[in-house]
């Protein structure tokens, strides 16, 4: 069998993780590369099972670092990057901008840069490099440089780019580098945007996860504004369904919209959330042992209205047409059986979230929660 050599950046975070597993478990014809910076959005734990030194390696390392990349594509015979790597927080992007600048877009453009040093084979009558056979960069991208939508409408993947918040905005720079790379250099490249995931494994600063931390600590449920705020919900499984399809049959050049036909206004998570930590307790009692709070306390009075996030963005929603009609993929888990798929595996995986949550993260949370 012919195996291919997979560099995944950001492997140890939320969807990175998940997209390792679910290669390592579905396809017997890849190897992997993990090189993760392990920010605080990373964790070496979530994935240490699945590194074995043979089919899967981990390197400790930052996608910015021009020489660490050169001597993974000196060493490892590459032929596929999929870059997760991100700075990936909207509410860490307006405190310090710069940083997503520099990994977002910086990061995203050194490793097409070394890709560039290795796959190029040579030149064609036009003068545009030719590339080794097989070989693709895949961007893994968000709805979010679409901007926002008003009460109607969905994106689709000729929507203009319209991004309003700093992490938008690099998202959207690294698109167009990808977009420039790929035209002038014709690098076999594809971007796949997104709409929010949610599963195993999410760092609990994230919506879902947090609500989820702070039902069972009996924490108040900050919620932004009046919960109005819309967004595309997706389960992180279908979402590696979806990047998998684009790297293996997507056209280089491309742009996939991958959503889950699942919107939902933030306030009706919430809600769902608390309704199902408490109807799963009551259903199945072992369940009590992780919450820190009297089941009683598990209730709508734990939401809390807190100011509205700076700029925004009302509603997203995704029209995955193109997906679906070019490459046979359609998001297979609806809400309902998701999220239940998701509060119980961090009802069972409590230690994965203290272990995230220690260190640097638990004096950033007190900070940007605590006095809301
Ligand atoms: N989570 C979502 O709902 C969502 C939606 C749309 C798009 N995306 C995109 O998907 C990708 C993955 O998102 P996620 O939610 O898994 O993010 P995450 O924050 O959970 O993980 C990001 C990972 O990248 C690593 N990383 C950060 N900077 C790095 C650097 N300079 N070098 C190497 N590694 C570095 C972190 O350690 C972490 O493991 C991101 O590019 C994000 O923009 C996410």
């Amino acid at each position: 069998m012919l195996k291919r050599t997979y560099l995944v950046t950001g492997g140890a975070g939320f969807i990175g993780a998940n997209y390792v597993k679910y290669l390592l478990s579905q396809f017997d014809d890849v190897n992997l590369i993990i090189l993760d910076a392990l920010t605080y959005a990373g964790n070496y734990g979530t994935i240490a099972g699945d590194v074995d030194g043979q089919r899967c390696q981990f390197v400790k390392g930052d996608i910015c670092d021009k020489d660490l990349v050169t001597s993974l594509f000196e060493k490892y015979p590459i032929d596929v990057v999929v870059n997760f790597a991100a700075e990936s927080h909207v509410d860490r992007s307006i405190v310090n901008p710069r940083l997503f600048l520099e990994t977002n877009i910086l990061g995203t453009q050194n490793l097409m840069d070394v890709a560039r040093q290795f796959w190029v084979t040579g030149k064609d009558d036009n003068g545009y490099p030719t590339w080794k056979k097989g070989v693709r960069y895949h961007q893994v991208s968000t709805d979010e440089v679409y901007g926002s939508l008003g009460a109607t409408g969905f994106f689709t993947e000729t929507t203009a780019l319209d991004p309003r918040s700093p992490y938008s905005a690099s998202k959207t720079s690294a698109d167009l580098i990808v977009r420039a790379y790929s035209e002038t250099y014709k690098l076999p490249a594809t971007i796949t945007r997104c709409s929010n995931n949610y599963g195993p494994y999410h760092f609990p600063e994230k919506l879902i996860p947090l609500i989820i931390k702070n039902i069972l600590e009996g924490k108040p449920l900050p919620v932004y504004g009046d919960g109005s705020n819309v967004r595309d919900w997706l389960y992180v499984e279908d979402h590696c369904k979806a990047i998998e399809a684009v790297v293996r049959k997507g056209k280089p050049g491309e742009v996939y919209n991958v959503g889950g036909h699942n919107e939902k206004q933030n306030i009706e998570i919430v809600r769902l959330t608390i309704a199902t930590i408490r109807r799963l307790m009551e259903e199945e009692p072992a369940y009590r042992a992780v919450l820190k709070t009297d089941l009683s306390n598990v209730s709508e009075g734990l939401i809390t209205y807190v100011q509205d996030r700076l700029g925004h963005d009302k509603r997203y929603a995704i029209d995955p047409t193109k997906m679906k009609e070019e490459l046979g993929w359609y998001p297979e888990t609806a809400f309902e059986a998701g999220i239940v798929k998701t509060i119980r595996w961090y009802l069972e995986n409590q230690s994965w979230v203290d272990e995230v949550t220690s260190g640097e993260y638990q004096n950033y949370y007190e900070r940007m929660y605590s006095n809301r």
